[in-house]
């Protein structure tokens, strides 16, 4: 993909990953992914911001080529992952006078994890500023995007804000700008979901930090660009409020039946009672897809039959994944059966402690429900619509 401008001197010089299909070996990336990384150039120096994966780093340099570009003065690093500063040992290379603007706990990461030696840096503090010659860039720390590395930096005369991770999206697409806002909603919320939900206070504080910043571009370091920078702005403060939504996450595996039985009644008894079901068979489930719906659900219901004693894996790394990501859900509860003996509710609790959320009386059956265990359901479901209207789940 060749070099694409976003203002005057003001460049992307990324790559776009269209066959990309999983991130850490963990998350999947339906949609493909983009690294990108920005050429500043002021009347007196040149700034390259990040750079691009390691796998992708030939068509960086083609980029700077079209450029024209035979110095970088400064190469900014807003955070030390691999997606983003993989490639700057190779640019280093090639511009051995440039400097590595960067923070101290970035630096630190880079310094350890790629050797970039101490001599190499220029560290920076939270709102310092870097004088190109009529661009003047200002660096806005904003650690625990998802590691407690990260920074933005503000492009002053050009009302550009480069956000790293925050505010991006795993979609690679042909728009430079986002032009299918659902779609890129969409790729926005998953990526929200599956690494910055955790940190959902520092998001909020993040949000805070940027509010006075007269901004027309949002340039992220994955996906399109928004230059209606109030459309991903609004999207991450709902996600980031406490407001849940009238929603349950039914997350089940069943191995012979019987909880698909109890999964299926539950959920059409919420549906009767006006609550909407995220339906998830978790031997199918995209995780994406299941850290998505955490976003807004008001409840979490797992559905596991008993194996060895236990729960069935596939409930334990729902459990696990919901705990990890610590969704801003309300209640939780469970549904399951057992053939002879057990702890499957007991291994599921203990599971899921990050959770600020109340434990509604689950439904756990011998064998086959029967008749009693159909009513327990239907209770089960009650006590969800009411325990929504008590927290005003919209
Ligand atoms: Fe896109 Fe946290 O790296």
């Amino acid at each position: 993909m060749a070099a694409r401008a976003i203002k005057n001197s003001v460049d992307w010089v990324g790559a776009i990953d269209w066959d990309r299909r999983l991130f850490d070996e963990l998350i999947p990336l339906p949609d493909g992914t983009s690294y990108n990384a920005y050429l500043v150039r002021g009347r007196d120096r040149t700034a390259l911001l990040d750079t691009v994966d390691p796998t992708r780093a030939t068509e960086l340099f083609e980029n700077l080529k079209e450029l024209g570009t035979d110095k970088i003065d400064y190469v900014i690093a807003h955070h030390a992952e691999q997606d983003h500063s993989g490639s700057l040992p190779a640019i280093l290379a090639l511009h051995p006078q440039a400097k590595v603007v960067t923070n101290p706990k970035c630096r630190e990461i880079l310094e350890t994890h790629l050797l970039i030696p101490p001599e190499k840096f220029l560290t920076i503090g939270d709102r310092e500023t870097l004088d190109l010659g009529g661009k003047t860039l200002e660096f806005i720390f904003a650690p625990w995007v998802h590691w407690p590395d990260t920074m933005f930096s503000y492009l002053r005369e050009d009302k550009i804000l480069f956000t790293c991770d925050f505010l991006g999206s795993h979609l690679a697409t042909s728009d430079f700008f986002v032009r299918d806002e659902p779609a890129t909603y969409h790729s926005a919320k998953r990526y929200f979901a599956e690494i910055m939900m955790p940190f959902r206070a520092n998001i909020r504080n993040h949000l805070e930090k940027i509010k006075d910043l007269q901004i027309e571009v949002i340039a992220p370091s994955h996906g399109p660009l928004y230059d209606r920078p109030a459309f991903i702005i609004e999207a991450y403060k709902d996600w980031v409020s406490d407001q849940v939504r009238n929603e349950v996450v039914l997350a089940y595996v069943s191995m012979h039946g019987s909880v698909r039985k109890m999964t299926d009644h539950l959920t059409e008894a919420l549906i009767k009672k006006g609550v909407k079901v995220l339906y998830f068979n978790l031997t199918r489930t995209d995780i994406g897809e299941l850290a998505m719906a955490l976003v807004d659900a008001a409840t979490i219901v797992i559905g596991s039959p008993t194996v060895l004693a236990g729960a069935h894996p596939a409930a334990v790394y729902a459990a696990y994944l919901a705990n990890a990501l610590r969704p801003k859900t309300k209640f939780v509860s469970l549904v399951g059966s057992f053939g002879w003996a057990g702890k499957m509710p007991e291994a599921i609790k203990g599971l899921i402690s990050n959770l600020n959320a109340t434990f509604l009386e689950p439904v756990v059956v011998h064998g086959h429900p029967r008749p009693q265990d159909f009513v327990a359901l239907d209770r089960l479901a009650e006590d969800i619509r009411k325990a929504h209207l008590s927290v005003g789940a919209c």
